[in-house]
């Protein structure tokens, strides 16, 4: 624990170790210097200019990125201090009555158990790629510092729902080398991943940058793809089981874990149209008829993946549901998605089987959560200083 005999005591404590050697120090005051020469002669360039809202723009912007106001995309910072508020810790949610089902032989069909390994050998990496997606890709991308501090929370927030699905795993005493590498080994999961990877690729790709209209369509499909596809769509079907058990009063704390889950990933999902729109409205170039296609024809075929998932998931129908309802679902959800990065619908007569997923994703239950909260949880206003 920090005691205030870490804090610094020199006051340039907070500078890098002088390790260098004399000629290393000359040539850095020299560049120093420089600088400092190049700064005078610009005081009303670009570089120490005031940054005004105009300045402001989400892809290739020259204005200084570490300075967070004035805001200009307030829904950004609505949307971190929503997700601020809503933060919850795995740990805080009890398990035990999901413990003592699944440890009891009758406790849930054959089909249910297969359901619960299949949902979590999705998830358990799934976040995984999404926190390295957001960290070392998009974030390099956004040249945004509000969007950029929605995306540090969002980071951690994938963080904390690998740290859930490996919580749950471990609180069943489920194999964890099956589960962790159902993404290699399953071909209903491996087969979304597959699909995702490239998108993701093209954003980590050290080389990578924006600027051109073919690389900025390349981070702009890939927004769409992780946004609209993988937290918009592919989640979708695991959230719907793992909660359809607790609507049953089954495995009811994965359930109320899934649930502030799915409460984060759909302000993920959220925040990354209304990223994508912005792009949309200050790049309009980008938004192409041909691109437009493709993007409808990606969403077309992430529908076919997630509906192969939902089959091999649930074989037979299980809690009241099958898979044919929810390839109505699927089309469902992805006319939405269309609908709000501004393309057509791609079903005709597409209706919601589960109405009940849209309450959920509401969650009005905030207060029951902290009534049911441990009480040793720990938060930041109150640590021992001493
Ligand atoms: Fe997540
Ligand atoms: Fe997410």
């Amino acid at each position: 624990m920090l005691t205030f005999e870490d804090e610094p005591t020199q006051p340039n404590a907070l500078l890098p170790k002088n390790n260098m050697n004399n000629d290393k120090q000359e040539s850095d005051s020299n560049a120093v210097e420089a600088l400092e020469s190049k700064g005078s002669q610009q005081d009303n360039n670009d570089a120490n200019r005031r940054i005004s809202i105009s300045d402001k723009r989400i892809i290739n912007c020259s204005a200084d990125v570490n300075q967070l106001v004035p805001f200009k995309y307030k829904w950004a910072w609505d949307k971190y201090l929503s997700a601020c508020a809503n933060h919850w810790m795995p740990q805080e949610i009890n398990m035990s009555r999901d413990i003592e089902l699944w440890k009891d032989p009758n406790g849930l069909t054959d089909d249910e158990r297969r359901l619960i390994k299949r949902n979590l050998g999705f998830f358990v990496t799934a976040d995984s790629l999404a926190a390295n997606n957001i960290v070392l890709g998009t974030y390099r991308h956004i040249t945004n510092p509000e969007c950029r501090q929605y995306l540090l929370r969002q980071a951690f927030e994938e963080a904390i729902h690998t740290h859930a699905y490996q919580y749950i795993v471990e609180s069943l005493g489920l194999d964890e080398g099956e589960i962790f590498n159902a993404y290699h080994e399953v071909d209903s999961i491996r087969e979304k991943d597959e699909f995702l990877i490239p998108f993701i690729d093209v954003l980590t790709n050290p080389e990578f940058k924006t600027g051109t209209l073919e690389s900025d369509q390349q981070l702009l499909r890939s927004l769409i793809v992780f946004a609209c596809i993988m937290e918009g769509l592919f989640f979708y079907v695991g959230f719907t089981q793992i909660l359809a058990l607790g609507r049953q009063n089954k495995m009811t704390g994965s359930a109320e874990q899934y649930q502030y889950i799915l409460r984060d990933e759909s302000m993920h999902c959220n925040f990354g149209i209304d990223v994508i729109n912005q792009i949309k409205m200050e790049n309009p170039q980008l938004w192409t008829k041909a691109f437009r296609e493709e993007i409808s024809g990606l969403m077309e075929k992430a529908v076919a993946l997630e509906y192969r998932y939902a089959e091999d998931t649930m074989p037979r129908g299980v809690l009241g549901m099958n898979a044919p309802m929810f390839k109505e679902y699927l089309r469902y959800i992805a006319n939405r998605r269309c609908q709000q990065i501004g393309l057509d619908v791609l079903f005709d007569d597409a209706n919601n089987p589960f109405p009940w997923m849209s309450e959920m994703i509401d969650l009005k239950k905030e207060k029951n959560f902290f009534e049911t909260r441990v009480t040793e949880y720990q938060t930041g206003g109150a640590l021992n200083w001493d």
